[in-house]
């Protein structure tokens, strides 16, 4: 075998024991990332994800500006746990106004095991903005932490979410 064909086999030898080594190392760093940051959470449903504008700043799916017909239901009020949340955040819910975030759903089965072709077209699922799975885990993580068993809206709440105590739509709740 002439010298640098020799070369390149063991190199792909040694590239693919390496390979082998480190992917049990990549999969256990995606499951610790799967914890989700709530403050980066909060950004994206407020301003990342417009979830504000269905469910109200509180999630309520009542207080807030100009809450977009209809409505979202009351999240504070959800007895979703994580796995629940996550699907929904991701895959949205079908013939409704609760849109997908998840970049590949209804394209390769992820969702439901459905493709945007299986529908028809009144029950099309919604296309939100498009989010990491690391930001539907702070999504989550946000609604877990601030939102989920919370009762009235009060305005330090209101203050804190849009990290602003002279917001709008915080007026009338001193
Ligand atoms: C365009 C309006 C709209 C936007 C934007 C929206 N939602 Fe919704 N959401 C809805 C509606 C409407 C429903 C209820 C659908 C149904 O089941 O009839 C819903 C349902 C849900 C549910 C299920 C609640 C339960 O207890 O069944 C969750 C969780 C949720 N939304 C979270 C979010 C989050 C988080 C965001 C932002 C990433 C978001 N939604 C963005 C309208 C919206």
């Amino acid at each position: 075998m002439p010298l640098n064909r020799f070369v390149a086999v063991s190199l792909a030898a040694a590239l693919l024991v390496l390979f082998s080594l480190a992917a049990p190392a990549i999969k256990a760093q995606q499951t610790e990332e799967t914890v989700g940051d709530p403050e980066r959470g909060r950004v994206v449903y407020r301003s990342v994800g417009y979830c504000v504008n269905c469910h109200g700043w509180p999630a309520d799916g009542e207080t807030g500006l100009l809450l977009q017909a209809p409505p979202g239901p009351n999240l504070r009020q959800t007895e979703l746990g994580t796995e629940a949340l996550t699907e929904i955040i991701a895959c949205g819910i079908p013939g409704t106004a609760m849109p997908f975030h998840d970049r590949a759903a209804y394209r390769d089965g992820r969702c439901f095991g459905m493709e945007l072709s299986d529908f028809a077209p009144e029950n099309a699922p919604v296309r939100g903005k498009t989010f990491s799975d690391t930001d539907v885990a702070n999504v989550v993580a946000y609604l877990q932490t601030y939102v989920i068993g919370r009762g009235e809206p009060t305005f330090e709440e209101c203050a804190e979410f849009y990290d602003n105590p002279s917001a709008a739509a915080c007026r009338g709740l001193e």
